[in-house]
């Protein structure tokens, strides 16, 4: 099958570089993977898209502080990036940034929790993610807790609070004038809420007018990019990295009721129509890849944009086409993913150019982002949703026969879609495989 993407043709007015040749295996960096999820993450908090960073820039200025080595101080940084993994609902993240110690923060502790203990390279963050909500004077007795651990979570508690404390302040410049007054309230709650020697670490940490400073944008994209350079090169294995595909698509998915294993399901379709049309066993994988990170982008939607039955105005409307966008820009900056970025990011090109973002035409969409394009509208269709029931792969088919016709998704895949209904309607529907994440 003919999967070369006629580079030649590109069009010039959308990004580059988008149609590279295959270059078969994947090679791929974890920590570049976990570094560009941690964007997708930061996305929840809507405007303010920097949570996550400014809690590990932070802990790791704390861990220097304490005299941790460079390995710790780095563990305490990557801590702090994905400490919310549990959080995709916009709703929860505003509670979790407005209130000081809002009552249901345990939710999103046990949800990344649970997300990362059985993912092998990130399990030793699972445990001080299911306790960075716990307040010190219930966690420092605790028999069944290493004290490294509980002090790794204590550390990212406090950090966090500082960033919620600050929140208000970063986009009109008050933080400096406003930073006596968070110190002061960190302190106040030492021994109680946190460890007092942590306490300590963080006042004398935050004495410079650097330590606040740095958590500006440009601060914040220095700090990542000396990271990154930094950095031992971690080579990620194929089966990792379709792992922490999943982990993702789990946030992505529970974002709503309405998409409940949705990414799974287009995974898997995607998969399964590839291997039919004869696609490389590689590229099946990367496929099933872009399958599980396309939605990423979603993260950025309010929730009560993504959940309104009603019609959405031009505004609404505006945002929620952003998200395949929005996708583009977290994956682009994998080293490696250079095929899975478009294939990810284009669900929503049309063949006849019709499509968004970017307009892209069928002669320039690589192959596996219009089997990506069709398994994501076969899933959507097949996927019971609260408002109405899946629809049966005979009306599928007779909207697919439509929009052929219209020239918005290519009449060859459906038809090695529809040769086989049953096992297309298996794979985009998974059943409850993985289990359900609540993240209220
Ligand atoms: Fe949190
Ligand atoms: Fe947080
Ligand atoms: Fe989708």
């Amino acid at each position: 099958m003919d999967s070369a993407h006629h580079p030649d043709r590109r069009t010039s007015d959308h990004p580059t570089p988008l149609h590279p040749a295959s270059t078969g295996a994947l090679l791929v960096d974890l920590r570049h993977v976990i570094y560009a999820l941690s964007d997708a993450l930061d996305l929840v908090g809507i405007d303010d898209v920097g949570h996550g960073k400014r809690v590990g820039i932070m802990a790791a200025a704390c861990g220097r502080t304490l005299g941790l080595s460079e390995a710790e101080t780095t563990f305490l940084f990557d801590l702090g990036m994905l400490h919310d993994i549990g959080v995709s609902s916009t709703k929860t993240h505003g509670h979790l940034v407005a209130e000081f110690d809002w009552k249901s923060s345990q939710v999103h502790c046990e949800v990344g929790y649970a997300l990362l203990r059985d993912f092998v390279p990130l399990a030793a963050m699972a445990l001080p993610i299911r306790y960075h909500h716990s307040h010190w004077d219930k966690l420092r007795d605790r028999s069944d807790l290493d004290p490294a651990i509980a002090g790794q979570a204590n550390l990212v508690f406090l950090v966090d609070r500082v960033d919620a404390l600050s929140a208000a302040h970063y986009a009109d410049g008050s933080l400096m004038t406003q930073r006596g007054s968070i110190r002061d309230q960190i302190k106040a709650n030492a021994g109680s809420f946190f460890a007092p020697e942590l306490v300590e670490a963080f006042l004398a940490a935050s004495a410079s007018e650097a330590f606040w400073l740095q958590l500006e944008p440009r601060g914040i994209q220095a700090i990542m990019q000396d990271m990154l350079a930094r950095h031992e090169p971690c080579a990620a294995s194929t089966p990792e990295l379709k792992q922490l595909a999943e982990i993702f698509s789990l946030i992505v998915d529970a974002k709503s009721s309405f998409t409940a294993e949705h990414s799974l399901g287009v995974a898997r379709l995607s998969r399964h129509i590839a291997e039919r049309m004869g696609i490389s066993p590689e590229n099946c994988d990367k496929i099933e890849i872009a399958g599980l990170l396309h939605d990423l982008g979603k993260l950025r939607i309010p929730d009560g944009i993504l959940d309104k039955p009603g019609k959405l105005d031009e505004h609404e409307r505006n945002i929620i086409n952003a998200h395949s966008f929005e996708t583009f820009q977290i994956l682009r900056n994998i080293k490696g993913f250079e095929e899975i970025t478009p294939w990810a990011a284009y669900h929503h090109e049309q063949p006849d150019g019709g499509g968004y973002p970017f307009h892209i035409r069928n002669i320039d969409l690589p192959l596996e982002a219009r089997i990506l394009r069709v398994a994501d509208i076969f899933q959507a269709m097949a996927q019971n949703r609260p408002y109405r029931k899946g629809l049966s792969a005979d009306a599928i088919l007779v909207f697919f026969e439509d929009l052929v016709a219209q020239g918005r998704i290519e009449a060859g895949i459906v038809t090695t879609l529809t040769q086989d209904m049953p096992a297309a309607m298996a794979a985009a529907l998974p059943g409850n495989t993985l289990p359900p994440i609540q993240t209220n």
